[in-house]
């Protein structure tokens, strides 16, 4: 399997037609669809291609609005390894500024903060606006050729969305209303705009980012993992719905106490950050792929404010067993993928149209990764 990404065929190359791995990334039909295969999930070169061709070509969710209100705040982030701190310039403007000096590529900031006047780096003290101009240079004034007015850090895109701030890395992005086309309709109220911020949790799982990413695109394995969850979602009323590049899960609340009326509503936006909605509290998820098989899940929960205390302590709890339900079937799946006992297994149309969605956008990630890779120069 090594090297399919990397490969130069050429279009009558008679391997390519018959590799069973790159068959099985063709386009398929809901109905019929397996699986990606399993090296997708256990192999360098495919993280490889999603870092360039998934996460430096997508929107990511890089900080809450509040955290970056006034002129100076800034938080730090990171797409596809390119470390970025998006801050509120003195105009109001918010930006995702490279955080890496052009001197010798130290950093600009090492912590959110608020209210900077400026960024110096810590190396060796060159200093930028918020906006990103170099301002000075300490000792640089007689170096020749040196113009302070020609240095600015990079910029990636920035969109505030829904009291979030979401970057993208690349022009190949697309727009990001196409991103969240048709979610602000449905999503009414439920914004965490509209919802305090209580706590991030995040997790450590022993898995392929996306082995995290396919088990939230379902509840198809809720009877079987969730035994306190599943009582409370109607299963035969449990739908999943499509778009470009997000789907939806929806269910009727079917439960006791604070889960007993409403609509439980599950989000997702290609490729890693989720947003769940409950009558009262929602989170967001985002999935950080740490190495081939090892990612991050950071949780922020954001709750009404008449949401007390207790209540919300007891959402968490929750909110962790199911969390903890969902990390050790994750993690047996990736022992499972990476045992070569598996390659591929069909999905259920009725169940599984969110992942089936999912594997066809990274299908043509990978298609688009093998074919630049297979253009000389
Ligand atoms: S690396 Fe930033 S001032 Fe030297
Ligand atoms: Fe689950």
């Amino acid at each position: 399997m090594t090297g399919v990404i990397c490969r130069r065929p050429t279009v009558n190359d008679n391997r390519l037609q018959s590799d069973p791995l790159h068959a099985a990334l063709a386009p398929q039909a809901a109905e019929s669809a397996a699986t990606l295969p399993a090296p997708c999930y256990t192999q360098a070169e495919f993280a490889r291609a999603e870092r360039e061709n998934v996460f430096a070509r997508s929107w990511q969710l890089v900080a809450r609005a509040a955290q970056v209100a006034a002129a100076g705040d800034h938080a730090l982030a990171e797409i596809a390894g390119v470390p970025l701190l998006i801050v509120r310039g003195g105009d109001g403007e918010l930006r995702a500024l490279h955080n890496v000096c052009r001197h010798r590529a130290g950093p600009l900031a090492e912590c959110d903060g608020r209210g900077a006047k400026q960024l110096v780096c810590r190396y060796h003290g060159w200093s930028y606006a918020l906006d990103g101009r170099l301002l000075g240079a300490p000792d640089m004034g007689r170096v020749k050729d040196f113009e302070v007015a020609a240095i600015r850090l990079p910029q990636a895109r920035i969109a505030a969305w829904q009291g979030l701030a979401f970057a993208a890395l690349d022009d190949a992005a697309p727009p990001f209303e196409h991103w969240v086309d048709g979610i602000d309709a449905q999503l009414g109220n439920a914004s965490p705009a509209g919802h305090e911020f209580d706590r991030r949790a995040s997790y450590e799982v022993a898995c392929n980012w996306k082995v995290y990413v396919d088990n939230y695109l379902e509840g198809y394995h809720v009877g079987c993992v969730h035994p306190t969850l599943a009582p409370l979602l109607d299963a035969d009323r449990y739908m999943t719905s499509t778009a470009r590049w997000s789907s939806l899960q929806s269910s009727p609340l079917a439960g006791s106490g604070p889960y007993a009326r409403g609509e439980a509503l599950y989000w997702w936006l290609f490729p890693n950050t989720m947003l769940n909605v409950l009558p009262g509290r929602l989170q967001t998820n985002r999935v950080v792929p740490l190495g081939v098989d090892r990612c991050r899940v950071d949780f922020d929960y954001f709750y009404a404010p008449e949401v007390g205390a207790k209540a919300r302590l007891e959402d968490q709890r929750f909110s962790d067993e199911v969390q903890f339900e969902d990390i050790a079937i994750c993690e047996a799946v990736q022992r499972g993928l990476a045992s070569g006992s598996y390659v591929a297994g069909r999905l259920n149309p009725r169940h599984e149209s969110g992942l089936w969605h999912f594997h066809e956008l990274l299908r043509t990630a990978y298609r688009e990764a093998a074919t630049v890779r297979r253009e000389p120069g």
